[in-house]
């Protein structure tokens, strides 16, 4: 079974990662609840997308920068609406490293002035810093995709940044989104960070695997 053998895989890639200074995640009430509440939703987002070493395709490869373009151009401008702080969004964004990848790739960034939006709700920071947690922790699948990529021949030389993100700093930017959580969110407001995060998974997986509600 490719999906179970993925997983263990990716799992045993991690706790590679994790052993090195700065990529061990901090213990933290909020943390946990957000881990243990999308559980389900990050195991079938990753199943359902299929990727493994043997299916990082330049086919697959181009087909989810672009769906991944859909989902950003939609969330970065959502995120600028909320009241999170500029300074710290801003070394976060994704939108510009797809366009640099598929150009990368000799390919067209996609139009996205007709795309359906993805629906996130009110962009309050407690949704906000919900749906950060999302993509800020998909930088930490995607080491494992870039190691993938890394002997992939299509590939082109300086790799791909979308899934490279932070480089050697991944762990260093979870840590710093972990404590700025931490630091920002009462205990009172868990429940909609918890809210933001379970919505963003729903959208994002409605953007890449075609589905949204979890059934
Ligand atoms: C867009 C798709 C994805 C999203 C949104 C996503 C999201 C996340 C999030 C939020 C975390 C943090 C979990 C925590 O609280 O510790 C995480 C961790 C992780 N993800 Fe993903 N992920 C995605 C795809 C993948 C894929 C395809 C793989 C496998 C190749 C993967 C492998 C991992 C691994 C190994 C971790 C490390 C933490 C752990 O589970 O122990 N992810 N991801």
């Amino acid at each position: 079974m490719i999906g179970e053998w993925s997983r263990v895989r990716a799992a045993r890639a991690w706790a590679k990662l994790k052993r090195q200074e700065g990529v061990l995640p901090l213990p933290q009430p909020l943390m946990e609840r957000l881990r243990k509440e999308t559980r389900s939703r990050h195991v079938r987002l990753e199943r359902d997308m299929g990727l493994t070493p043997y299916t990082v395709t330049r086919m697959n490869i181009v087909r989810l920068l672009g769906k991944f373009h859909r989902f950003y151009s939609s969330w970065e401008s959502w995120i600028e609406a909320s009241p999170v702080d500029r300074d710290f969004f801003d070394p976060r964004r994704k939108l510009h490293l797809i366009g640099r990848d598929l150009a990368a790739l000799g390919l067209a960034v996609p139009r996205t002035d007709h795309a359906e939006r993805i629906d996130l709700g009110s962009p309050s920071l407690e949704r906000a810093f919900g749906s950060l947690y999302v993509v800020e922790g998909s930088t930490l699948g995607g080491q494992v995709i870039n190691r993938w990529l890394e002997h992939s021949p299509w590939v082109p030389e300086r790799g791909l940044s979308y899934f490279a993100s932070y480089g050697r700093d991944v762990g260093v930017m979870w840590r710093r989104f972990q404590t700025m959580i931490g630091d920002r969110v009462p205990v009172s407001a868990h429940d909609e960070v918890v809210a933001g995060a379970v919505t963003t998974f729903d959208q994002m997986y409605f953007c890449l695997c075609g589905k949204e509600e979890m059934a």
